[in-house]
C-alpha cells in the first residue's frame, strides 16, 4: 500500500449532473437494505426495553413469552453471552441488571415471525426496581466540565479581557438562546442481520447493517465481543438516511450480535421500530447558550462570550462543540467560550446533522440580529463589518472565507435591497411578513487513514473502497471522481463501496465523506497509472491512500453559507409559513450538482423543520421521551415546504482536496433556524429566542 499526496485532478465528468449510478436499483426496489438481503432461516428479534429511568432488573418471567407459538427463545442479562469489554456504557448491554435509562434493552425475544417475536416481547414479564434518577437539563444541574468537547476540541477557550471589553463596549447585547431535543428519523430504521459462523476453525461474525460506517461498526464491536476485527464483516450495500445517528453502532447492533450467538448459527433480523428509535439511536441534546456581545462605535465585535450548557449521559460521555463555530466565525479581540454538562440518566446524545453547528449558529446567529438592531445596522451589513481576515481561533488565513460573497450574491437575488428596517412592517391580508438571514458555516474535514484500491477489469476499472452512501449519492460523486482521476468515462468504472472487505474507510459523518474517500480514489488511480499505465491489463491493481500536502497545514479550511427567508406570521392565529427560503453557498467545487442540490436543499428543510416543529418532549416524572413518533415529533411535511432554492459559488480551489471538493452534507440545516426565526422577528416585532417557534409565542 503506498502513501501519497495526490495532484489535483482536471474535472470532466466531476463538475456534471451524472444520474445517480444506483437509481434504477433504488427506484426498482432491487436495492436491498439491511433486513431485506436473503439469508438462511433467519429469525426475528424483538427488543424488550425498560420501563424506569434508573434501576435493576429484578426478574425476568419469560414463560408466557416462550408458551407463544413461534417463540424460540428469550435472551436476557442472565444469560447473554458475556463481552469481554464493557467501557462502552451503551453498546454494553445484557451484562448486568442496571438499568440505566427508560427504553434501555434488557431482553431480546427471538422468533421464527417477525409478529411472533413482537407479540413474544409484549409477553416477557419484566420485574424492574426503580430509583431516584435525573433526566431533566436544566442551568443549575449542568455543571459538570468535560474534558474535550466532539470532535476532540478544548472544553473551553479565553482570548483577551472579555469582561473589561463588554464594559467598554457601545453596544452590549445579553441573552439566552435555547434549542430542544430533537430526533433523527431517517427513512430507513436502524436494523441488523446478523449470523455466526466458523471458517478455518475460527469464529466469524458477518452483519448486514444500516450503518454510515461499516469499518466503525467492526472497530467498536470486534474488542468487545472479544474477537479479532477481521472476525467481523459488516456490510452496507444500501441505506436509507442516518443523519448522524447511524454514524456509530448503536445497542440496538450489539443486541443482534449477542442473540446471533446464542442461535447455533441461524441469523437474526433485527429492525428498531419507529418508536424504539427516540430511545436507542441517538439524538440531539438540548442546549442552552448564553450569548454577550459587545461591539464598538461602528459596530465592530470587541468581545464575543458563548457559554454552553447541554447534557450527556451517565452511560457514556457525548460532549457536543456547540460553542465551536464561535471561535471562528467572527472577529473580536477578546472571546471566551466553554461547555457544560448535566449528566442524566437518559440514553447518550449522538451526532444529527451538525452537532455543534446546528444549535450554536442558531443562538450566534440570532444574537447577530439583536446586535444589528441595536446597532442600527442591516444584519447583513453587521456580518460584513465582522468577517475576520484571518481564522481568529487557528490564526492561520482561511484558505477560502466565503461568507461575504454568499451574503452578497444572496442578498441580491433574494431582494433584500427593498427591505424596510422596522420590524413589523409589512402586512398581506391577515399575514405578518418579513424576512431574515442569517450566516452559515461547517469545518472541511477529511480523514485520515482511508485506502482506496483501483483494479483494471475487461471493462474498465474497479474501484473500492469500504465507505457507505447512505443516500447521499456518494457512490455517483465517487464514480465522477474515479473517472476523471483515471481519464476515462463513468461508464468505465465500477465503484465498490459498504463492505468491511473493503478497504479501510471511514464514516459517512462530518461532511467529510467525498473529501476523505475521493482524496483516497485519487491517489490509488494516479499510483494505479504510474504503476502501470493508462492501457494496462485486466488484473492488475494498487492500493494507495492520500496524504494531506503541506500547504494543507497553512490555512484553514471552512466551508461557509447565507440563508435568506421570508416568513409570513398569521395574525390572529400565530400560524407560520416559510414561503421562500434561499441558501448561497461556498462549498468548494461541487462533484454533481443534481446531487449537492438535494444535500444542500434538504439540510434546508431540515433547518426550517427544526425551526418550525421539531422537538422532542421529555416526560420529567418518568424520564423518556413522549413523542415517539411521527405523528407526535413532527417533521416539515410537503405542504411546508415552498420555494426553497440553494446556489453555491463558482470554486475550484485545489487546496484541501484534489477534486476541489469541501462538504456538502450539514451547512445546509446550519443557521437556517436563524433565518426564519429572525424573518418571524421582522415580521411581528416578537424576539423567540427558543427553538422551535411554536405560533403560542406569535399571539
Ligand atoms: Mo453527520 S451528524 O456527522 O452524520
Amino acid at each position: 500500500m503506498t502513501e501519497l499526496v495526490p495532484s489535483p485532478v482536471e474535472p470532466k465528468a466531476i463538475g456534471t449532473a451524472l444520474p445517480r449510478v444506483d437509481g434504477v436499483e433504488k427506484v426498482t426496489g432491487r436495492a436491498a437494505y439491511a433486513v431485506e438481503h436473503p439469508v438462511d432461516r433467519p429469525l426475528f428479534a424483538w427488543l424488550v426495553t425498560s420501563t424506569v429511568a434508573r434501576g435493576r432488573v429484578v426478574a425476568v418471567d419469560r414463560s408466557e413469552a416462550l408458551a407463544h407459538p413461534g417463540v424460540v427463545s428469550v435472551v436476557d442479562h442472565t444469560d447473554a453471552p458475556r463481552l469481554a469489554q464493557t467501557d462502552n456504557g451503551e453498546l454494553a448491554i445484557l451484562q448486568d441488571d442496571a438499568v440505566g435509562f427508560r427504553g434501555q434493552i434488557v431482553a431480546v425475544v427471538l422468533a421464527e415471525s417477525s409478529e411472533a417475536a413482537r407479540e413474544g416481547a409484549r409477553l416477557v414479564r419484566v420485574e424492574q426496581e426503580a430509583e431516584p434518577f435525573e433526566a431533566e437539563l436544566r442551568e443549575d444541574n449542568a455543571s459538570y466540565r468535560p474534558e474535550k468537547v466532539n470532535p476532540a476540541m478544548e472544553t473551553d477557550t479565553d482570548q483577551g479581557d472579555v469582561d473589561t471589553a463588554l464594559g467598554t463596549a457601545t453596544t452590549v447585547l445579553e441573552q439566552t438562546y435555547r434549542t430542544p431535543y430533537e430526533h433523527n428519523n431517517p427513512l430507513e430504521p436502524h436494523a441488523t442481520t446478523a449470523w455466526w459462523s466458523e471458517e478455518d476453525g475460527r469464529e466469524r461474525l458477518t452483519l448486514f447493517d444500516s450503518s454510515q460506517g461499516v469499518h466503525g461498526v467492526a472497530t467498536a464491536l470486534a474488542p468487545m465481543l472479544g474477537i479479532d476485527r477481521e472476525q467481523i464483516r459488516v456490510m452496507a450495500p444500501f441505506v436509507g438516511g442516518g443523519f448522524g445517528s447511524k454514524g456509530e453502532a448503536h445497542a440496538h447492533v450489539m443486541a443482534a450480535a449477542l442473540a446471533a450467538r446464542t442461535t447455533g448459527g441461524r441469523p437474526v433480523r433485527l429492525a428498531v421500530t419507529r418508536q424504539q428509535m427516540f430511545s436507542l439511536t441517538g439524538y440531539r441534546t438540548a442546549t442552552i447558550s448564553k450569548f454577550r456581545l459587545g461591539t464598538d462605535d461602528d459596530g465592530r465585535l470587541t468581545a464575543i462570550e458563548h457559554r454552553v450548557q447541554e447534557q450527556t449521559s451517565r452511560l457514556r460521555e457525548f460532549a457536543e462543540q456547540t460553542a465551536s463555530p464561535t471561535r471562528m466565525m467572527y472577529a473580536a479581540p477578546n472571546r471566551r467560550t466553554s461547555h457544560r454538562l448535566a449528566v442524566l440518566d437518559v440514553a447518550v446524545p449522538s451526532w444529527m446533522r451538525a452537532p455543534g453547528e446546528m444549535p450554536g449558529m442558531f443562538a450566534h446567529e440570532v444574537a447577530m440580529d439583536e446586535l444589528a438592531e441595536a446597532c442600527g445596522l442591516d444584519p447583513v451589513e453587521l456580518r460584513r463589518r465582522n468577517d475576520p481576515d484571518v481564522d481568529p481561533e487557528e490564526g492561520l488565513p482561511f484558505d477560502r472565507r466565503g461568507l461575504v460573497e454568499c451574503l452578497d450574491r444572496g442578498a441580491e437575488r433574494f431582494g433584500w435591497a427593498s427591505r424596510p428596517r422596522a420590524p413589523r412592517s409589512t402586512a398581506d391580508g391577515e399575514w405578518w411578513v418579513g424576512t431574515g438571514v442569517a450566516s452559515a458555516t461547517y469545518p472541511a474535514m477529511r480523514q485520515p487513514g482511508n485506502v482506496a484500491r483501483v483494479e483494471s477489469t475487461d471493462t474498465g476499472f474497479a474501484v473500492s473502497i469500504g465507505a457507505v452512501d447512505i443516500g447521499t449519492g456518494a457512490r455517483t460523486a465517487l464514480t465522477q471522481i474515479a473517472a476523471d482521476a483515471l481519464g476515462v468515462g463513468t461508464d468505465d468504472i465500477d465503484l465498490r463501496l459498504g463492505d468491511t472487505a473493503l478497504p479501510m474507510a471511514s464514516v459517512a459523518g462530518g461532511s467529510s465523506g467525498t473529501s476523505s474517500w475521493g482524496s483516497a480514489i485519487v491517489a490509488a488511480a494516479q499510483q494505479f497509472l504510474a504503476d502501470h499505465g493508462d492501457r494496462p491489463d485486466p488484473g492488475l491493481w494498487t492500493e494507495a491512500s492520500a496524504l494531506r500536502g503541506d500547504e494543507a497545514d497553512r490555512f484553514s479550511f471552512h466551508s461557509f453559507g447565507a440563508v435568506f427567508a421570508e416568513v409570513h406570521v398569521h395574525r390572529y392565529t400565530g400560524e407560520l409559513r416559510v414561503p421562500r427560503m434561499l441558501g448561497v453557498y461556498s462549498v468548494g467545487r461541487v462533484v454533481n450538482p443534481t446531487t449537492a442540490r438535494s444535500q444542500l436543499v434538504g439540510g434546508l428543510v431540515m433547518g426550517m423543520s427544526a425551526a418550525l416543529f421539531e422537538e422532542s418532549v421529555r416526560d420529567p416524572r418518568f424520564g423518556h421521551v413522549v413523542t415517539q413518533d411521527l405523528a407526535t415529533y413532527h417533521v416539515a411535511a410537503h405542504a411546508d415546504v415552498a420555494g426553497i432554492e440553494a446556489e453555491w459559488l463558482d470554486e475550484s480551489t485545489t487546496t484541501f482536496t484534489p477534486m476541489g471538493s469541501r462538504g456538502i452534507g450539514e451547512i445546509g440545516i446550519v443557521g437556517t433556524a436563524a433565518a426564519v426565526a429572525n424573518a418571524a422577528y421582522h415580521a411581528t416585532g416578537v424576539r423567540v429566542r427558543d427553538l422551535p417557534l411554536t405560533a403560542d409565542a406569535f399571539l
